[in-house]
């Protein structure tokens, strides 16, 4: 009996059968967990199976939850025999006490129907029966998926136009019908394969790419609202496919969403903002031998982060939220410093800085508040040695007064922060903009090519008394920007680029140096009736 699941390998079900659910969703009720999927008959639609499992590893197969029935009508509103349905999503009506089940339903032929089949049924494992199969608001609907939310309104997100839009349309009380006003979303950006979970006030969204049975990177987005048209990735990232979204996978095979395509993100029951990421790694030949590709989603970052595992169980979960975001730097303050793309903790198991799982190389600093707002020196908690920044590169050194060993933490969107030295403006940045463990961290001259963004977190299990920063609530995340802008007013710059780096920038009156390296001009700032006048002079 399965104990653990072994991502992408061969799952048989109690009765020694490899698991034949695809495109599908879990639902846990009751205590038990249960998994409908697209039965397949080697390529040919099959209905939609349900397995049951109390303990998440092992399945056993229950009575199909959809059986096709009937004939094929002329009008294509059945389920019969020889239709394809795909990707199924099961949610339940408090108000009608009726499981809901949508299915992507096509003719069995191709492609082009484009519509939903709604079932219902009065028991979670069915046998569900059909409603109705038609168009949702008239739209083509193809890969698509349901989300119940914390208030009990329910949604329907789909890909439409020709795959080349998103729609999300609210559901009628008993969840059979889409209500009229649906919301056109991610336009052009050609996305499928949605899975929406959400944290707090944030939904997210996780896609693929529009390539059929074969693989693409997977990509996330996040929104406060799912009627609004305002989902949005993170402004700052830097890497090849930024424009396309960004990708939720963090290790090797990023490329290929580790050979897998989303089909639904589970909330792990009882355990707060722990997911299973579940993907099809489809084999074109016979859908009905694709493997099951289900991770651990964490969202300790504030975005969606999946890890390759080759084998993990539900224990993953017990520490994933261990290092928690400090609400503010404070004098004193025990910090691990997260960075933001790769939700991986700066360490040094070797020589040079590295990003790394969490561990025994982690690097816990001590923050120490300067004269100088925003400035703090970083103090190593083990050796008690400062990081300095000497000729570009880090280095650890007993504590002096030089302005090498101070650094203004720059606040980004959503809490992170700029580490940025005082003396010759250089910022901890991530080599390659990549999110592997094992990647080195370099210095390098503020600029928007690199991954500069670093979040304070602390250990709760050292530190239960440290304030925690709301991270998952608009009022941080709104309130966030106001308090960038704050800094920039009371620091003067954020707003000019360098380039090379042969000047930097002086406060008049002080002078203090208060940007790095610029690269010409001077810089006058008024900001609320206050005048800050700075020089710019030679390095
Ligand atoms: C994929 C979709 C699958 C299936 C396949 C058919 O893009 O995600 O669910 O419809 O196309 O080619």
């Amino acid at each position: 009996m399965a104990q653990s699941i072994k991502p992408g390998s061969t799952w048989n079900d109690t009765g020694g059968s490899a698991i034949n659910a695809h495109g599908g969703c879990v639902v846990y009720h009751d205590g038990y967990y249960y998994w409908f999927g697209e039965q397949r008959n080697s390529n040919k639609s099959d209905g939609i199976s349900c397995y049951r499992s109390k303990d998440f590893y092992s399945w056993s197969k229950m009575s199909r939850a959809v059986t096709p029935a009937g004939t094929k009508t002329d009008e294509n509103r059945d389920i019969a025999s020889g239709r394809t349905l795909e990707r199924p999503k099961v949610i339940y009506n408090e108000q009608t006490n009726k499981w809901v089940m949508w299915i992507h339903w096509e003719n069995g032929d191709d492609y082009g129907q484009a519509k939903v089949a709604v079932c219902t049924a009065d028991k979670v494992e069915g046998p569900y029966k059909m409603k109705d199969v038609f168009r949702p608001n008239g739209c083509d609907s193809r890969d698509q998926t349901l989300f119940l939310d914390t208030d009990g309104k329910a949604y329907h997100i789909y890909s439409t136009n020709m795959n080349s839009n998103t729609n999300c349309e609210r559901l009628s009380e008993d969840f059979l019908a889409p209500l009229p006003d649906y919301a056109v979303q991610l336009k052009g950006r050609r996305y499928e394969a949605a899975a929406i979970f959400k944290a707090g006030d944030i939904y997210y969204g996780l896609f693929s790419g529009c390539t059929g049975w074969n693989t693409n990177p997977g990509r996330y987005m996040w929104t406060y609202d799912l009627m609004d048209e305002t989902w949005q990735a993170p402004a700052d990232f830097k890497a090849s496919d930024g424009s396309t979204g960004i990708n939720f996978c963090v290790d090797n095979n990023k490329g290929t969403t580790y050979q897998s395509q989303s089909n639904y993100v589970f909330p792990v029951p009882g355990k707060d903002k722990c997911f299973v990421y579940m993907g099809d790694r489809w084999n074109p030949s016979n859908i009905q031998s694709s493997k099951h590709v289900w991770l651990p989603l964490s969202v300790r970052s504030g975005y969606p982060t999946v890890r390759w595992y080759d084998e993990w169980d539900l224990s993953v979960f017990d520490e994933m939220y261990r290092m928690k975001r400090l609400k503010e730097p404070e004098e004193g303050a025990e910090v691990y410093l997260l960075e933001k793309y790769s939700n991986r903790i700066v360490s040094r198991p070797n020589a040079s800085l590295t990003i790394e799982n969490d561990g025994k190389s982690n690097l816990c600093f001590i923050l120490h508040k300067t004269e100088t707002p925003y400035v703090y020196k970083i103090e190593e908690k083990a050796t008690g040695k400062y990081m300095e920044s000497v000729f570009g590169t880090t280095r650890w050194q007993e504590k002096s007064e030089s302005k090498a060993q101070e650094w203004m933490l720059w606040l980004q969107e959503d809490g992170y922060y700029r580490i940025e030295n005082l003396n010759d403006g250089v910022c901890l940045s991530v080599s390659g903009n990549t999110t592997e463990a094992g990647t080195t961290l370099y210095l390098s001259d503020a600029n928007s090519n690199v991954h500069q963004s670093f979040g304070l977190y602390f250990d709760s299990k050292e530190h239960a008394d440290y304030p925690e920063a709301d991270m998952f609530s608009k009022t941080y995340r709104e309130s966030n920007r106001e308090a960038m802008k704050e800094q920039s007013a009371a620091v003067g710059i954020t707003s000019i680029r360098e380039k090379s780096g042969h000047r930097r920038i002086y406060e008049l009156g002080s002078g203090r140096l208060v940007q790095g390296p610029m690269s010409r001009g001077t810089y006058v700032e008024v900001n609320e009736g206050k005048t800050r006048k700075f020089v710019i002079k030679r390095k």
